[in-house]
């Protein structure tokens, strides 16, 4: 990675404005429910009060569109991350005014403040000047450790960094783009590449950019109904876009004509009502019934993808292989996370991105037998398309 990362900065006194992605699940008492992407940022925020900085954090949490939503505040944020450090974390209820600027003005060497959410603002989203030129002013180093959020061209991390001299990459971030750029770029062969989850709209981009990459790609989930009706399938009741039927008949005869490695499902499983789970049966791709709705990949499917899968050094998973919410529906999916568990320990690189991917993995109990497991889901689908990601283009340039 050719940007400057927090160890290239002199930070003994400084006051380290930096933008985290704390967008986390959190219950009906507003506690946070998963805290993984917290925990991760851990190490670049011990490192930053080590050196004798003090530290202030932007974040958002959820999209509140500019208004002030109680339950999308960070508050109990504040709180967690306090107990996680074993240290007080203050927090201030806006991210800019009177207060926070006098609280900012205050903070000392080791101290740590936490801002309210930025997109309690509407500027944070418009990526507003004068709104990135007063969170500006809250320190005189910026590092962005918010991988989560650098697909965003947002105040907090593409406008605030015209503001400073030097800005600079966090653990997390140089880790995530390090893992997921050279899984693509610069791989241990085979690469193989998983593409799944409901629609084939959010992924075009990824399919094509990985096609042209990977020794072999797996397609699974719903998205496979509309690659099934681009080759004249009967798919019965199954989810399909109708609108990029066509884009999926142009992917396979790319496909064709270049002589790559796409594999579609050969069976499915299907049942005829989403929350009938007694009529479950399994059927070709090819032959599907008018009255059925496709929920997961078949028996033989995972076989063959397991086949396809056995011998690859790299792999990149995105995306469930079919409804794996529904317990009936899991198997797909969940042996995937196995298939990948298992590559892990004969030596592969694992990587998963995509909130259900690694709410699968977590699920199954082998979220630490993956190499990596990304904080990122739009960043990572977006990564894996081959796109720059403007949190990341902002910062400064590593010199040689
Ligand atoms: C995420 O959860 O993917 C990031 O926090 C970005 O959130 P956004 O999609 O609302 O910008």
């Amino acid at each position: 990675m050719n940007k400057l990362i927090i160890n290239d900065l002199e930070l003994n006194g400084k006051h380290v404005l930096m933008r985290v992605d704390f967008n986390v699940p959190l219950d009906e008492n507003l506690n946070v429910l998963d805290d993984t992407r917290i925990r991760k940022v851990l190490p670049t925020i011990e490192y930053i009060l080590s050196k004798g900085a003090s530290l202030t954090l932007l974040s958002h949490l959820g999209r509140p569109k500019g208004s002030v939503i109680t339950e999308m505040s960070l508050k109990t944020v504040a709180e967690h991350l306090s107990r996680l450090l074993m240290k007080p974390v203050d927090f201030v209820s806006d991210c800019i005014g009177p207060e926070t600027v006098d609280k900012n003005a205050k903070l000392i060497p080791g101290q740590v403040l936490l801002l309210e959410n930025l997109r309690f603002h509407k500027e944070e989203t418009e990526n507003d000047s004068e709104f990135a030129e007063i969170l500006a002013k809250f320190g005189d180093v910026y590092v962005n450790d918010a991988f989560g959020t650098a697909h965003r061209a947002h105040a907090s991390t593409e406008g605030v960094t015209r503001f400073f001299d030097l800005c600079a990459a966090g653990f997390l971030m140089e880790k995530e783009i390090n893992y997921l750029t050279n899984a693509v770029e610069n791989p241990n062969r085979p690469l193989a590449a998983i593409i799944g989850g409901a629609k084939i709209s959010g992924k075009i981009d990824a399919i094509q950019n990985l096609l042209a990459k990977v020794d072999v790609l797996l397609i699974g989930g719903g998205m496979a109904f509309t690659f099934f009706k681009a080759l004249r399938y009967e798919i019965g009741n199954s989810i399909l876009e109708e609108d990029r039927i066509e884009i999926a008949k142009d992917i396979l005869r790319q496909t064709e004509k270049e002589g790559r490695d796409l594999v579609l499902p050969i069976d499915v499983l299907t049942t005829d009502h989403l929350d009938n789970t007694s009529n479950l049966q399994i059927m070709n791709a090819n032959s599907m019934t008018p009255e059925i709705i496709g929920v997961d990949i078949g028996p033989g499917s995972i076989a063959l993808f397991r086949e396809k899968l056995v011998n690859v050094k790299t792999v990149v998973w995105n995306g469930p292989m079919g409804i794996f919410e529904q317990p009936e529906f899991a198997k797909g999916t969940f042996e995937i996370a196995k298939i990948l568990s298992t590559l892990t320990k004969k030596g592969a690189l694992t990587i998963v991105g995509g909130g259900d991917s690694v709410a699968a993995i977590n699920q199954c109990g082998f979220q630490d037998s993956i190499t990596h497991i990304s904080t990122g889901g739009g960043a990572s689908l977006e990564l894996l398309s081959g796109y720059e990601l403007p949190g990341l283009a902002a910062l400064t340039d590593k010199r040689n």
